[in-house]
């Protein structure tokens, strides 16, 4: 018998989209829907066997476009409901959590499983992506825990959501930072004369927070901090502070910056 799969995928530089095509392709019929495309989907009740929710981690915790889609998800008419999670270093135990408890509130019932999957971290405005020798081992590491995770997503299987004292405790200081900053933090970006008003910015942005005036990007108020315009501009215009200028730009190789276009809405 066919099931039904859907997979809701958030991603910035593409490390989750890459892990949501895996898991879908192995699933074989399974539609994958950006839940940037659904920001305005007032209330999320998908009719299917398997239901899936991928994206990354931000400081701990949930990018905010998938804390409120959470918010959103009605899962009374979902079948088993999974997770999984991209990190660069830690702190998915409290972001599995921190969805599972979102979804919960709906009707007591929050996810059947969650999983995460190591991958490059991207976060550049602290630090350089791995590259080279590193990066290839922690693909290597990330094809090996889909071995994993891809299985038991296709045999339906429950677990316990991992706990980690410490990773709580950080959460509960630096997950409240993130909240009140991410929206605003790309006021502090800038553009060098490098910008060749191409519009990559613009239509990668999954948040819809950036536009051109007079051909150079601009963002208004609703960052996810994706990292996404700094990461994938052609031209490596973008820059948030003297830091980022010599850093390396990221994104998953795998996906081509075509796929992560917004979905217009
Ligand atoms: C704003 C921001 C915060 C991040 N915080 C964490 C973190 O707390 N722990 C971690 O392991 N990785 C963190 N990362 C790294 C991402 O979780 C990781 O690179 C992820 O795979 C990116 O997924 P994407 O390519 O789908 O956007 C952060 C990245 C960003 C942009």
């Amino acid at each position: 018998m066919n099931m039904k799969n859907v997979i809701y995928y958030f991603t910035g530089t593409g490390n989750s989209l890459a892990v949501a095509k895996k898991i879908a392709a192995a699933l074989g019929e399974c539609e994958l829907i950006p839940i940037a495309s659904l920001t305005d989907t007032p209330m999320i009740a998908p009719v299917a066997d398997r239901v899936g929710i991928v994206g990354p981690v931000y400081f701990l915790g949930l990018p905010l476009m998938v804390a409120e889609f959470a918010g959103r998800f009605d899962r009374s008419k979902a079948g088993y409901t999974f997770a999984v999670v991209t990190y660069g270093g830690s702190g998915s135990e409290p972001t599995l959590r921190q969805l599972d408890g979102i979804i919960r509130k709906q009707d007591g019932r929050g996810l059947d499983a969650g999983f995460s999957v190591k991958m490059p971290g991207n976060y550049i405005l602290m630090h350089d992506s791995p590259s080279g020798k590193e990066q290839d081992d922690i693909f290597a590491s990330a094809e090996k825990r889909l071995a994993e995770v891809i299985p038991a997503i296709g045999k339906c299987e429950h677990n316990a959501l991992p706990r980690s004292l410490a990773g709580s405790l950080i959460h509960a200081v630096a997950y409240p930072w993130f909240v009140s900053h991410a929206r605003t933090k790309a006021r502090d970006f800038t553009v060098t004369d490098a910008c060749t008003s191409c519009g990559t910015c613009v239509e990668i942005c999954p948040a819809d927070n950036i536009e051109l005036v007079d051909g150079k990007p601009v963002w208004k108020d609703r960052c996810e901090l994706c990292l996404g315009c700094i990461q994938l501009c052609p031209a490596q215009a973008i820059q948030a502070g003297p830091k980022t200028i010599q850093r390396l730009r990221y994104h998953n190789p795998e996906i081509d910056p075509g796929e992560l276009r917004r979905t217009k809405k």
